[in-house]
């Protein structure tokens, strides 16, 4: 048992000991002393309320890291063919075609490759509507495959893409897509991409371009290679033991079996029947299922997952934290629920009463 009190805490994570207290009460826990060690899992939790990222707090020191699969998260304008790049991907992949069917509507999937190495895609929507969604995606990935269509150019959500990707520090994969097109013009895309500042590697830079056909089915071996390539260059590493962290990307309502939110594993391990936190709801996992359907016991970082058992529906970009107790679980996101209405009240009363500028 390895304990921290919440002095320390506060003095790590530069927040006020009452807030942290309060934070600790709603959670569940009791101390008579602010000098009372409290547990490393409690501490993340009360951490993660604070918003600290608990990445400082866990300080991986001492845990082990192990190799994980990349995440690559596509993106692109409306019709570029993203989807039907991912299905192409897809159906060359050697594992994918073993595994049978692929439940496509969760926009998540593993694709494992010749040598043995695997990726996890998410496919985004281009409409123009979806920027939100398309941050979350930037946000959650490791590396962004920039698909634009070699006839189109580059396109208002071409350049979104692009400026989430820089906000998230993620690099870019370029692949220029329907280059069977007689109207195809690779070039242009890439004279294009220059000016908006992508430096590519024809023009000496360090972003990789791949020429594709997802219809024609044309460079996707080049494509994964280059992906593989970039991964094992950021030598991605995850801590596979302890309590599992994850992101949701998305979530709906089954009739019959729910609420269902498919997230992807950041970090620990997931394991059927824990209670969870997942952003203001939380639940019991009754069942842990890939993304081909199938039931599993546990899962690691870099997969994507799917989960029932949750009381409500979670949104797309809320973390998931398990905890120990039912108890807890409740407590939290009660907690987590009332800050929610405490922050939409006093939002909607700075709207109402905005207090016109003094100044001018
Ligand atoms: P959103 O998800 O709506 O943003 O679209 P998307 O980027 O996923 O595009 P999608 O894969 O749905 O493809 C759009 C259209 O382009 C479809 O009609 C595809 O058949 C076509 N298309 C996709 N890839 C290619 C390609 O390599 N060559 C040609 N000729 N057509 C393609
Ligand atoms: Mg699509």
């Amino acid at each position: 048992f390895e304990g921290i009190t919440i002095v320390e805490l506060a003095k790590r994570t530069g927040q006020n000991i009452n807030y942290l207290k309060q934070i600790l009460t709603n959670v569940g826990e009791k101390i008579d002393t602010e000098f009372d060690p409290i547990t490393v899992d409690v501490a993340e939790l009360i951490a993660m309320e604070a918003g600290v990222n608990v990445r400082r707090l866990h300080s991986d020191e001492g845990a082990v890291l192990e190799p994980r699969p990349a995440v690559v998260t596509v993106m692109g304008h409306v019709d570029h063919g993203k989807t039907s790049l991912l299905d192409a991907l897809r159906l060359t992949s050697v594992a994918a075609k073993e595994a049978g069917g692929i439940t496509q509507h969760l926009g998540a999937f593993v694709v494992s490759m010749p040598s043995g190495a695997s990726i996890t895609f998410l496919d985004t929507p281009g409409h123009a509507a979806f920027s939100a969604m398309r941050a979350r995606g930037a946000a959650v990935t490791d590396i962004v495959v920039l698909v634009v269509a070699a006839d189109d150019g580059v396109m208002p959500q071409t350049l979104e893409a692009i400026s989430h990707a820089k906000t998230a520090n993620v690099p870019i994969v370029v692949a220029i897509n329907k280059c069977d097109k007689p109207s195809a013009n690779p070039e242009r895309v890439k004279i294009q991409l220059g000016s908006e500042g992508l430096l590519l590697e024809d023009m000496g830079g360090d972003v990789q371009v791949v020429e594709v056909s997802a219809l024609g089915r044309t460079g996707l071996d080049k494509l994964e290679e280059t992906l593989l390539f970039q991964a094992e260059m950021m030598e991605l590493k995850a801590r596979i033991n302890g309590p599992a962290h994850a992101y949701v990307v998305e979530a709906r309502l089954d009739r019959g079996r729910g609420p269902l939110a498919t997230m992807i594993m950041q970090s620990g391990t997931l394991v059927s029947g824990q209670y969870v936190v997942v952003g203001a709801e939380w639940g019991r996992i009754r069942a842990l299922r890939d993304m081909t359907g199938k039931v599993i016991e546990k899962a690691w970082p870099a997969m994507p997952v799917e989960i029932e058992g949750l009381r409500g529906l979670p949104m797309a970009g809320d973390d998931v934290i398990v905890v120990e107790t039912e108890e807890r679980a409740r407590m939290l996101s009660t907690g987590r629920k009332e800050k929610m209405e405490r922050d939409r009240l006093r939002k909607a009363m700075e709207e109402k009463f905005e207090i016109p500028d003094a100044s001018g």
